[in-house]
């Protein structure tokens, strides 16, 4: 536990680090790759050299330090990154490697203000949190471990099937080398890959939403080919060179955003590639039959990319449900097409405000646009739930 001049301590030099700002990270992450190289194989460098992970840990620490005294709000954080954390596999040892690295650059960087006091009420912060994080992740590898088909770890898989869904999003579905079952997931659950795109190189570890209902065999994801000035290493090295045949390693499925069990309405809203998870929602609902009601409304810049379009149709004819789409380029007509940015003000009466679940999947922006009018619509927060692809922003 932290004594209270501990948490006091730490929340007074929180202005110190944000007064700091990008210098103190980049400072933390060079270090810890000079000295520690071998995790360039576990964090995304792409996310290095464009900033985009920057202050994650950072912040995240320090707003954990101010939280720890409401540990109900630190639930929802610890649930997220505990398992962002398990698709990445990451080991109790490293979290003594981080911490390490953490102190140095504080003493490295805060001069005279890296007071004895300081030290103690930092490492002390640290390592409640580094326990907490470590316990949590335990627990996740080990239920995964326990299930039917479950595993440990690395497992390697083969691909077996490359399907383009849309002009830029094509699918992979994966069998075990062993030939033993897969783990059951949660529909909205995604799951670690590593690769090694270029053979001299640094290993890679992205998350892919699990896009399909489960089946006891296989997984498929679903990849869209990302960046064209500065291609993304993993999803073209996915699309142009991965083949049939070809081997990569999974980590088991995990994720706290997924469709939660009931029998009131659910509510699709996706853009783009967040089309994934939602996939996987209506495929496991259609393969149990449930009886829930179901909208989807998805938004994308033309019909060519509107991902699974075909396999929505067939999807419809089987059950319907109601689909509206947006596409901001194109001139085809139809009832249920918009053009242009989403909007749910006109379709409120397709909504199911009164009891139904809502999840978003897309970019952050429309995400946070997306939850403001159905705020303004009167549904409430706990039925919004939503999955950022890449390091989390609150909307
Ligand atoms: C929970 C979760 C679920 C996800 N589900 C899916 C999914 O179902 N489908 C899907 O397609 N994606 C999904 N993602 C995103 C996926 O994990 C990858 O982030 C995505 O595929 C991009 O990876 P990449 O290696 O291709 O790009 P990266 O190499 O990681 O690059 C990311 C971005 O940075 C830019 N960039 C690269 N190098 C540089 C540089 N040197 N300087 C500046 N900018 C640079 C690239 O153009 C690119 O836009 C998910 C992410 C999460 C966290
Ligand atoms: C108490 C200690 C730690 C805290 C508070 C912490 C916090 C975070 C946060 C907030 C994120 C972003 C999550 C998101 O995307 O939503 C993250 C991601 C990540 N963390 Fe941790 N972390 C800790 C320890 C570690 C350790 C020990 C490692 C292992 C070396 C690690 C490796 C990573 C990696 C690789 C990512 C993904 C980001 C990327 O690839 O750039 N973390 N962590």
């Amino acid at each position: 536990m932290l004594s209270q001049r501990q948490i006091d301590v730490v929340k007074s030099t929180i202005p110190l680090l944000q007064s700091a700002g990008t210098a103190i990270t980049e400072h933390f992450y060079q270090r810890m790759f000079r000295h520690n190289p071998e995790l360039q194989d576990i964090f995304n460098m792409s996310n290095q050299h464009s900033g985009r992970q920057a202050m994650a840990l950072f912040s995240s620490i320090a707003a954990y330090a101010t939280h720890i005294e409401e540990p109900s709000q630190l639930v929802v954080l610890v649930e997220r990154i505990a398992n962002k954390h398990a698709s990445l596999n990451i080991q109790p040892s490293q979290y003594a490697i981080v911490g390490s690295h953490l102190i140095e650059t504080l003493r490295e960087l805060a001069g005279e203000a890296f007071t004895p006091e300081v030290e103690d009420a930092w490492t002390a912060a640290y390592g409640v949190l580094a326990n907490i994080f470590i316990e949590r992740e335990a627990q996740i590898y080990q239920s995964n471990e326990a299930a039917e088909g479950g595993w440990r770890g690395r497992r390697r898989f083969r691909l077996a099937e490359k399907t383009p869904e849309s002009e830029l999003v094509c699918s992979f579905r994966f069998v075990p080398v062993d030939g033993g079952p897969v783990a059951r997931y949660q529909p909205g659950q995604y799951l670690g890959i590593e690769v090694q795109p270029n053979e001299n190189g640094h290993k890679e570890i992205r998350q892919y939403s699990l896009s399909d209902a489960w089946r006891a065999d296989s997984y498929r994801i679903s990849v869209k080919r990302e960046g064209t000035d500065q291609p993304g290493v993993v999803s073209h090295y996915l699309h142009d060179q991965l083949q049939v045949g070809d081997e990569v390693e999974l980590f088991a499925p995990v994720g706290d955003f997924w469709l939660q069990p009931a029998d009131t309405p659910v509510a699709l809203i996706s853009a783009g590639v967040g089309v994934t998870p939602m996939m996987a929602i209506l495929e496991t609902l259609w393969a149990e039959q449930s009886r829930r009601e179901v909208v989807w409304l998805h938004a994308c810049e033309r019909q060519q990319q509107h991902s699974f379009r075909e396999r929505l149709v067939q999807l419809n004819a089987q059950r319907p449900f109601t689909q509206i789409s947006w596409y901001r380029e194109g001139d085809e007509v139809a009832e249920q097409l918009r053009r242009g940015t989403m909007a749910l003000a006109g379709e409120a009466e397709q909504l199911p405000l009164a009891d139904g679940d809502f999840y978003l999947c897309g970019p952050v922006g429309f995400m946070a646009a997306i939850k403001r009018q159905l705020l303004v619509l009167g549904v409430s927060l706990q039925r919004i739930h939503y999955e950022v692809f890449g390091p989390h922003a609150d909307l």
